[in-house]
């Protein structure tokens, strides 16, 4: 056998990278996402995740700054070493976790259907034959597959829940499965659009973490202790309540 020797790194040809804590961090999200992440006027990117993972990182000592980052490329992008870590609204899911390492939840969320207001959908198994919207490679979409088979024709997968819902005002689609959140918002804030919500209790409770690189448990135990400490101080529930309401 033949022993291959790797050759030696020339001597100072770079200087080491700075360790972690010493530079800012890179977080993605998807800002299409109100009230989670979105983007002002101004071009900043706001909104209930933003604010947690800003008082998470004071409370750490990181840095962190927000980089918009489309939902369909968001895992590989963090996997990449493109981004530090994600905060997406991500649902926690077993098939995630062997991919990404999540901290703590920190929000509990649920899907929920959007349709318009003279439908006869009452519950999720009416979405059956229907033409569905969702976001590609979401939850809802995970959902809505079990429920029409993956490969379906009916299901209308969208780069973002807005565009999903905005099908639905067109009538392109007649139902959109999404996290209610975000549902909530958007319906309460396009009331011309006509649209109802319809619940099921069959939908489970997703809960939200916040990404980082498989093995990166440095940082995830700073993003942790972070949270930990904006609930035990108050921070946390203020962030919830400037957001959702007392
Ligand atoms: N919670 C859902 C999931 O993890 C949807 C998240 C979408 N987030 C976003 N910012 N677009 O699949």
């Amino acid at each position: 056998a033949c022993s291959k020797q790797e050759p030696a790194a020339p001597a100072a040809a770079s200087a080491p990278p700075p360790p972690a804590a010493a530079r800012v961090l890179v977080v993605g999200t998807d800002a299409a996402y109100t009230p989670f992440e979105s983007q002002n006027d101004k071009g900043e990117i706001v909104g209930f995740d933003i604010d947690v993972v800003k008082a998470v990182a004071q409370k750490a000592g990181i840095e962190v700054k927000f980089v918009n980052t489309p939902w369909e490329g968001i895992f590989n992008a963090l996997d990449q070493g493109d981004r530090d870590l994600l905060v997406s609204a991500i649902t926690i899911t077993d098939e995630r976790r062997q991919t990404m390492d999540f901290s703590q939840s920190y929000f509990d969320a649920r899907q929920l259907i959007a349709v318009k207001n003279d439908s006869p959908v009452t519950k999720f198994d009416d979405i059956k034959t229907l033409k569905v919207g969702v976001q590609n490679g979401t939850t809802g979409d995970e959902v809505v597959g079990k429920l029409l088979g993956k490969s379906s024709t009916a299901i209308k997968r969208f780069e973002s829940t807005p565009l999903a819902l905005k099908e639905l005002e067109a009538g392109g689609v007649q139902a959109v499965v999404a996290d209610n959140g975000v549902v909530v918002h958007y319906i309460a804030n396009n009331t011309a659009g006509g649209f109802k919500t319809v619940s099921d209790a069959n939908f489970p409770v997703e809960k939200y973490g916040i990404a980082v690189k498989k093995g990166n448990t440095e940082l995830l135990a700073k993003i942790n202790q972070g949270l930990e400490g904006i609930r035990a101080d108050g921070t946390y529930a203020k962030i919830y309540a400037s957001h959702f309401g007392a």
